[in-house]
Formats: structure tokens, C-alpha cells, sequence
């Protein structure tokens, strides 16, 4: 079985991306700015959030941080995106999701202009994706992809089947996967899928994106899938994906642990996303 080792993958995509970013600037280039929005005190977010700020300094990213208390208004976060927006420095804007109850996330990630919409979460840019036309790719399905890519696993003309149907993993992830030059034949599920087992054993590469951990035993995957788990959650055991690994282990073809799976390569393609706005920007600048 090949452990799909998400730490050492996305490590070698930031050295890579560090020494793009090291070429440029010294050839008198200001370096990429990402801006970072974390509105509230939300443990796990926080630690994102913390990870993602780490990650901009190992690569010649500046990180421009902005805490919000829980209690901020709609309009004050508009405000700070507006700012973003309009800065020279800031090459891409994250908003860390999910947002504290009584804010609109739909309406604060429409106003961010989508030439700086690190996460591809405007619907230009989720258009842009659905078309099939340049744009950038939520960092999670582009590192699931990016992984694939680093290991040759192709999954062209194989049955993929995506577990999830959420906005930031499950949906974008499809439409990578069907794309032309990817050419899967994808089938998406949900918690409302009748046969859900039916369709795992069915799959030659299995994306788990439900957030149920452990729930997919070796018993429910077919011989030689490739199983990719985006699934994390934190149980008393620790964070856990949604297979159940040591029994998964035994019958996939290739895994992804978690942590040290999809989880470092989200990163990694954040930097990327990043480092690819600020060149957008230098092309027209
Ligand atoms: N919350 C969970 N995943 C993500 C992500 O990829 N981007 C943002 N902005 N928030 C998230």
C-alpha cells in the first residue's frame, strides 16, 4: 500500500514555490501579500488560520492579519474586505469560514474582488471552474489533485466517486475530477444517498469529504482503490479521518493519512493560489 504522505508532498511544493517567489523578488519585484480574515475565537479555525500565516513566511509570502471579535458587524468586515480590495500589497483575500453566527458569508465572499479570491470562492471564479476557463481552485480539491498528480495516480477513465457535496470540498472537487486532461466518471454523494456502500465498493478512487470519522471500513472499499480522506475531525483518540485507516489500509492501493494528508497540501495550494494572483496582478501592473 503507498501512504500518500501529504507533510513531505506539500513541503516540496513550498520549497518549490519559495524559490519562485525568492527569483522574482530578487529581481526587484515586491513579494505577494495575503491578506487573512478570522472573525471570532473558533479553536480549530484559529489554528488554520495560525498554520496558514506560518505558511506565508516559509514561502516569501507577507501575511496582513486581521482578527475580528465575534460581535463584529456585517458592515465592519465589508469594511476590512473593501480595504483589501483596494491595497496595492494584497494579492489574495482569505476569509476563513465558517463565520460567527448573524454574518453573511455568501454576501462578504461576493465582495471580495474576484482577481484576489485566493480560495475560488466567488462565484466568478466558481463559474470560471464550472466552464472550464482559467481561474483559481479552492486550495482543498487542488491539493487532493496536486497529491494525485505527485504519486502518477491518474484517474482517467476510472470510476471516481466524491462522498460530500459541500461548496469548499465535494462540488469543486467533481469538477476537477471531470474535467477535460483529469477525465474521471464521477459520481457525487450525499448524507441523503440510498446504497452509499453500494457505491464506495464501486469506486476506483474514493474521496471522502463527509466528516464522519472512521465510518468507511475496508470492508466497504473495492481492492486497489485509491482512497483520498479530506475527512477530519477530533475525537478522544485525536483528529481522525472518515476511513477507518488500519482496516482501509489493508485493502486500498493507496491512502492518505490523516493528519499528514490532504490537510498540509490545502496549504500548500493556498500559497500557490496566492503566488498565481500576485503574478495575474504583475502581468497587468
Ligand atoms: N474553512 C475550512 N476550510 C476552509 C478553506 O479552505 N478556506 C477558508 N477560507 N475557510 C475554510
Amino acid at each position: 500500500m503507498i501512504l500518500l504522505d501529504g507533510k513531505e508532498t506539500a513541503l516540496a511544493v513550498r520549497q518549490e514555490i519559495a524559490a519562485s517567489v525568492a527569483a522574482a523578488t530578487a529581481g526587484g519585484r515586491r513579494p505577494p501579500g495575503l491578506a487573512v480574515i478570522l472573525t471570532g475565537e473558533d479553536p480549530a479555525s484559529q489554528i488554520y488560520v495560525r498554520n496558514k500565516e506560518k505558511a506565508c513566511l516559509e514561502t516569501g509570502v507577507i501575511p496582513f492579519s486581521f482578527n475580528l471579535p465575534a460581535t463584529a458587524s456585517q458592515a465592519e468586515l465589508l469594511a476590512i474586505i473593501r480595504d483589501c480590495n483596494a491595497r496595492r500589497d494584497v494579492d489574495g483575500i482569505l476569509l476563513q469560514l465558517p463565520l460567527p453566527g448573524g454574518l453573511d458569508s455568501a454576501a462578504c465572499l461576493l465582495s471580495i474582488d474576484p482577481a484576489k479570491d485566493v480560495d475560488g470562492f466567488h462565484p466568478e471564479n466558481v463559474g470560471r471552474l464550472s466552464l472550464g476557463l482559467p481561474g483559481i481552485a479552492p486550495c482543498t480539491p487542488a491539493g487532493v489533485m496536486e497529491l494525485l498528480c505527485r504519486y502518477n495516480l491518474s484517474p482517467a477513465g476510472k470510476k471516481a466517486v466524491v462522498v460530500g457535496r459541500s461548496n469548499i470540498v465535494g462540488k469543486p472537487l467533481a469538477m476537477l475530477l471531470y474535467r477535460h486532461g483529469t477525465d474521471a466518471t464521477v459520481t457525487v454523494c450525499h448524507s441523503r444517498t440510498r446504497g452509499l456502500t453500494r457505491e464506495y465498493r464501486n469506486a476506483e478512487f474514493l474521496f471522502l469529504a463527509m466528516g464522519r470519522p472512521g465510518m468507511v471500513t475496508g470492508e466497504m472499499v473495492r481492492d486497489g482503490a485509491v482512497v483520498v480522506d479530506i475527512g477530519i475531525s477530533r475525537t478522544a483518540a485525536g483528529l481522525c479521518g472518515d476511513a477507518h485507516f488500519a482496516s482501509v489500509s489493508l485493502k486500498a492501493r493507496a491512502l492518505t493519512p490523516v493528519p499528514g494528508g490532504v490537510g498540509p497540501m490545502t496549504i500548500a495550494m493556498l500559497m500557490k493560489n496566492t503566488v498565481q494572483l500576485w503574478k495575474n496582478r504583475m502581468a497587468v501592473s
